[in-house]
């Protein structure tokens, strides 16, 4: 693990200033898919491994983690609460990562389509001892929160997402390790960098990034989510956010500025609706894994990189870089040991009948 972020290396003035704990394993490791461009007849294709960000729970939010998290433990708070869907990945990488920091996770969770993934991850939520409690719409989330922050005092309360303008830093700091790696050889700059887009945190970290890392790469963000949530208005106000902490906390930050028409998004690949499969991502997913053993879930990775491969497939000119965001920690065979019945009552209507898929 290292012992500060490349942000605290290339503006020391930050360091001591603004939050930061380790918790992930960095560099991920960028990887060229050889055997997919060969199979499509398609561009240089490469990745970049945050799937392996922690051996604990990868995925993106391990990086905004160790700014938010550090930020909680620095002033004193005892319960992190945050917001998801009940198969939420960012609810289950902040009630794991929290536990490491002395947190305890209190996660407001909403419906969305039952497949197994989403059984696993909350039976994983509870097992990490998470507390969990289900909210029907935003008007009762935010009840909720209240009396959470009434009665328990102590609570750090992180967005959706975890999409704090201190959260993305994560993803500036992604993109000056990615220009470390283009330096020393380990890849080329890409021509574009395909993500999916849900909250906006790592969009807007990425962007911001790009222009302090000096990269001309193009960020394509790939909605996966519903335009209220993930837009290009949101993502540039959020990149000008990050622009302003920075600022606040040093001076050699330029002024960069960002407006809805520098953010680019892939709008076509989002389907029916948010954690429904489309035709798009499942063959995507089938694609990556057959080819080269990388596992894709089918509510962000797969819909984004089906967007890449769409592009890939008209003739695009690489090199193209998909930046995974999904965890591959395998979790699985623990959530088959843990009993539904040990949850909430109103969480175990979830486990009724077969999952969708
Ligand atoms: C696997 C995966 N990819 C991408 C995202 C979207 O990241 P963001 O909310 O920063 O846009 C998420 C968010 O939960 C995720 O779980």
């Amino acid at each position: 693990m290292r012992s500060s972020p490349w942000l605290f290396e290339e503006f020391p003035e930050l360091e001591g200033k603004v939050p930061w704990t380790p918790l992930g394993d960095f560099p991920t490791p960028v990887q060229k898919l050889d055997k997919l461009s060969s199979r499509e007849g398609i561009c240089e294709v490469w990745v970049k491994r945050d799937d392996r960000s922690s051996e604990l729970y990868g995925g993106n939010k391990v990086r905004k983690l160790e700014f938010t998290l550090a930020d909680a433990a620095a002033r004193g708070k005892r319960y992190v609460l945050t917001y998801g869907g009940i198969g939420s990945n960012h609810a289950l990488a902040t009630t794991i990562h929290s536990r490491r920091l002395g947190l305890k996770a209190i996660l407001i969770l909403f419906p969305q389509p039952v497949t197994r993934h989403v059984q696993e991850n909350l039976l994983l939520d509870a097992h990490f001892g998470a507390e969990l409690i289900l909210a029907k719409n935003s008007l009762e989330a935010a009840l909720k929160t209240l009396w959470q922050i009434v009665t328990k005092r102590s609570v750090y309360v992180l967005p959706l997402g975890g999409s704090t303008a201190l959260g993305a830093l994560g993803f500036v700091d992604a993109m000056l390790e990615l220009r470390r790696q283009i330096d020393a050889g380990e890849v080329p700059e890409p021509r574009k960098i395909f993500l999916a887009l849900g909250t906006g945190g790592t969009m807007a970290g990425l962007l911001v990034g790009a222009k302090l890392a000096g990269l001309d790469s193009q960020v394509v963000g790939v909605r996966v989510t519903s335009s209220r949530i993930g837009n290009e208005r949101k993502v540039a106000n959020l990149a000008n956010r990050v622009v302003r902490l920075l600022k606040r906390h040093s001076e050699s930050i330029p002024d960069l500025r960002f407006s809805p028409s520098d953010v680019s998004v892939v709008h076509g690949f989002y389907g029916p609706g948010y954690g429904v499969p489309t035709p798009e991502c499942v063959e995507a997913a089938k694609i990556v894994r057959e080819a080269e053993g990388i596992r894709l879930d089918l509510t962000y990775t797969a819909k984004a990189f089906a967007a890449l491969l769409s592009e890939a497939r008209s003739g695009a000119e690489g090199p193209l870089l998909f930046w995974n965001t999904f965890n591959s920690v395998d979790l699985s065979a623990l959530a088959e040991r843990q009993d539904p019945r040990s949850l909430p009552k109103e969480f175990q209507a979830f486990f009724e009948g077969e999952p969708s898929f």
